[in-house]
């Protein structure tokens, strides 16, 4: 089968289309002939050899060649034990392992990892939901207790994760401020942003006792930085690993106000999330945002792109 790999860490010109051998699905796995993928920060983490992802990618070289952390297509072969997917169902999902494996025409992941999803959903869209919509979904449901009436501020609201934590809390029936420059104000307000900050004319750090939960993609700012624009007991949670919110969240548990920082990792339940993200995406409360598709062989520019910080939602390759 066709797969990208890379032999070294490096820029994205490490990454080539070569001929691998297909998988076949152990114990609890489902093989899938994917259609669609996406380019998420760790697969960038893991491509350039950052630090913070070598003990997954190897610590002097690349120890696993194939990328790729999301996916949707069709269910080829079933491992032992899977009863609850069937040949032929179109499906979506994330891969549980590190570094993934996504980028190719086949992958087999456990069964737990992925969902059936209806003929109505594409796979550029499906793919395009599945890791940053449940890292949002996870955030948002989980540690920002969304409910109605909830003030919350998103940093970085017309990226992967920000356009659908934007669409997510709109749902949940929150009063949602999103952060992003002048020339995605217009998209912000179409996901449903009750009002949209942008950041090349005003400060998002000026407010005062204004949110109950911030949500910062980008971390430009800090925990510190932002403090004053939490209502008291508010939380600010970044999705960006940095030593100054580790910091922050050691201090927690002495702050009278109760305002907090808390840095957001990982997938949880991957079938629960993903469940509710399909089932939103049915109802039409939930779009995929996609930037540009670009074939699986194009994948150095979609890395490239991605690099530049500037993606409206998502880069989808199709394979
Ligand atoms: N911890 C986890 O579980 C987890 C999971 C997923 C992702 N992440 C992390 O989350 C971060 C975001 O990922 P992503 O894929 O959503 O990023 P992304 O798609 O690359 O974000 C790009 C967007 O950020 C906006 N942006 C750039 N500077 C900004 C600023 N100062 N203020 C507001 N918006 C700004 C850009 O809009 P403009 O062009 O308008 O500026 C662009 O639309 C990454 O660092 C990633 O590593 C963590």
């Amino acid at each position: 089968m066709q797969a990208v790999v890379y032999e070294r860490f490096g820029p994205p010109e490490v990454l080539r289309v070569a001929e691998v051998p297909e998988p076949s699905p152990s114990l609890g796995e489902v093989k899938v002939r994917v259609r669609a993928t996406s380019v998420n920060p760790m697969d960038v983490v893991f491509r350039s050899g950052e630090l913070k992802g070598r003990m997954f990618s190897g610590i002097l070289g690349p120890k696993v060649s194939i990328l790729g952390t999301d996916m949707a297509g069709e269910v080829v072969a079933l491992g032992e034990g899977v009863d609850d997917v069937q040949v032929g169902d179109r499906v979506v999902g994330i891969t549980p392992g590190l570094p993934g494996g996504a980028y190719a025409e086949y992958l087999c992941v456990d069964a737990s990892a992925v969902v059936t999803i209806p003929t109505e959903i594409g796979y550029a869209e499906a793919a395009a939901f599945s890791f940053a919509g449940l890292s949002s979904w996870l955030f948002l449901q989980k540690i920002g207790g969304m409910e109605a009436g909830r003030r919350v501020l998103i940093i970085g609201a017309s990226g992967g994760l920000g356009t659908f934590a934007v669409q997510l809390a709109h749902h949940y029936g929150a009063e949602v401020t999103g952060v992003c420059s002048t020339r995605n104000v217009e998209l912000v307000n179409s996901l449903g942003a009750d009002e949209v900050i942008d950041y090349t004319r005003d400060d998002p750090t000026d407010a005062r006792d204004a949110y109950d939960v911030i949500f910062d993609t980008v971390a430009v700012g800090s925990f510190g930085a932002y403090r004053g624009a939490l209502r008291p007991g508010g939380v600010y949670s970044t999705t960006v690993m940095k030593p100054g919110v580790l910091v922050a969240m050691a201090l927690n548990p002495l702050r009278r106000s109760g305002r907090r920082a808390h840095f957001m990792v990982g997938s949880g339940d991957p079938q629960e999330g993903l469940g509710t993200l399909r089932d939103l995406f049915i109802e039409g409360a939930l779009r995929s945002v996609i930037e540009l598709q670009l074939p699986l062989q194009q994948v150095v520019e979609g890395h490239r792109l991605y690099e530049t910080g500037r993606t409206r939602g998502k880069i989808v390759l199709t394979v």
